[in-house]
């Protein structure tokens, strides 16, 4: 059986260790599909997962890693056929079941999605779980009648995996984008992605008495939380949607109903990991036609293998811009 490179995550009592070992195949967990992995990404929820009070790991040892694209090995049902190029993401991938921070991975077929059309490997990792959940999010407010024509849509977070996706996403869909962003040096990186205004994190996050406030955004993708939350629902428009996928600005929320009661605001809740096969299948397609290479390049670090547990810090303290590419 050979043998290969995994970050394993342990914890037996206090004693908490995160770090590179040598596994076999026979350590993988049971699936149809074995993948050699080839790149995976640096998500919010894999800093947390590295961390020893994350509250992301299900159980120890773990290979955290939700997301990760590759060629697959073998598979013991029809789905799949050997070399074919695949990702995954979410379901339990790093969190219940042995992840993407390995140079092997044997997952349930059917949470295999098959490289989209026009996109590289390397292109699905770019977008990973942050860029998939973008892209659900500009689903989910279309769904609900988003147009474009009706009004800048604000992306807040904006240099952060999702935000920086879904600038990109939107601007190529037709969509006016304003971005907020707590990094002034990063308003031409955002400019660059399709964005037509930036604003400062704080213009977005202040507080206020007032239940609502100027109708200014048509939409909003927030993967922050906290008073930027309750910023967008005084201040979307009537009938507008506000996604809410993340909480880097803090979990609480403190509002009224008044923005739903009075102006039919949308408020979107989006989890990526359970979403269902043919609206994930729908989503990367949408991915994979409005993403140019050379915008997901523009977007992209990319991280050897071995520097993994520096990038992971890394996120966690609000200091990456766009997306991570882990390459084994
Ligand atoms: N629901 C789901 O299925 C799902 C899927 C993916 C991610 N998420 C969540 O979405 C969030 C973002 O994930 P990500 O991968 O995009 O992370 P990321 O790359 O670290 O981006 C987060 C961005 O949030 C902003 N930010 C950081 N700290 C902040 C603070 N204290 N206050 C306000 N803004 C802050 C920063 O952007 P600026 O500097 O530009 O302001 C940062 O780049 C996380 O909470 C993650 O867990 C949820």
């Amino acid at each position: 059986m050979p043998k290969f490179y995994a970050y394993v995550a342990e914890k037996d009592g206090d004693n908490f260790s995160f770090g590179k070992k040598e596994l076999d195949l026979i350590d993988l967990p049971e699936g149809e599909v074995t993948i050699r992995v080839r790149y995976s990404s640096v998500n919010f929820k894999d800093g947390l997962a590295s961390t020893p009070n994350g509250r992301v790991l299900r159980s120890y040892p773990m290979v955290p890693g939700i997301d990760l694209a590759g060629e697959v090995v073998a598979c013991s049902n029809a789905s799949f056929q050997e070399g074919q190029p695949v990702l995954v993401t979410g379901y339990g991938l790093g969190v219940s079941h042995f992840g993407g921070f390995a140079e092997y991975a044997r997952v349930p077929a059917n949470w295999v999605v098959p490289l989209p059309q026009g996109l590289r490997l390397r292109d699905a990792m770019v977008i990973g779980t942050a860029g998939f959940t973008a892209g659900l999010a500009v689903k989910r407010m279309e769904e609900n009648g988003l147009r474009p024509g009706q009004g800048p849509v604000l992306v807040v977070g904006a240099t952060g995996g999702v935000g920086s996706i879904a600038v990109a996403v939107l601007a190529n869909s037709g969509y006016e984008v304003t971005a907020s962003t707590g990094k002034q040096s990063e308003v031409d990186y955002l400019k660059s992605l399709g964005a037509s205004q930036v604003l400062s994190r704080e213009e977005v996050s202040q507080e206020s008495s007032r239940a609502l406030e100027k109708e200014l955004w048509a939409g909003a993708i927030d993967p922050v939380g906290g008073k930027t939350l309750a910023y967008l629902l005084r201040t979307t428009k009537y009938g507008g949607s506000v996604a809410s996928m993340g909480n880097t600005g803090g979990p609480e929320l403190n509002t009224t109903v008044f923005p739903f009661i009075l102006r039919g605001v949308n408020l979107l809740g989006i989890d990526s990991v359970n979403c269902p096969m043919d609206s994930r299948l729908q989503v990367w397609d949408r991915l994979a036609a409005s993403l140019s290479a050379s915008q997901l390049d523009a977007m992209a670090v990319e991280t050897p293998f071995d520097e993994l547990p520096e990038a992971l810090s890394a996120i966690l303290k609000g200091g990456v811009r766009g997306r991570v590419v882990i390459t084994l």
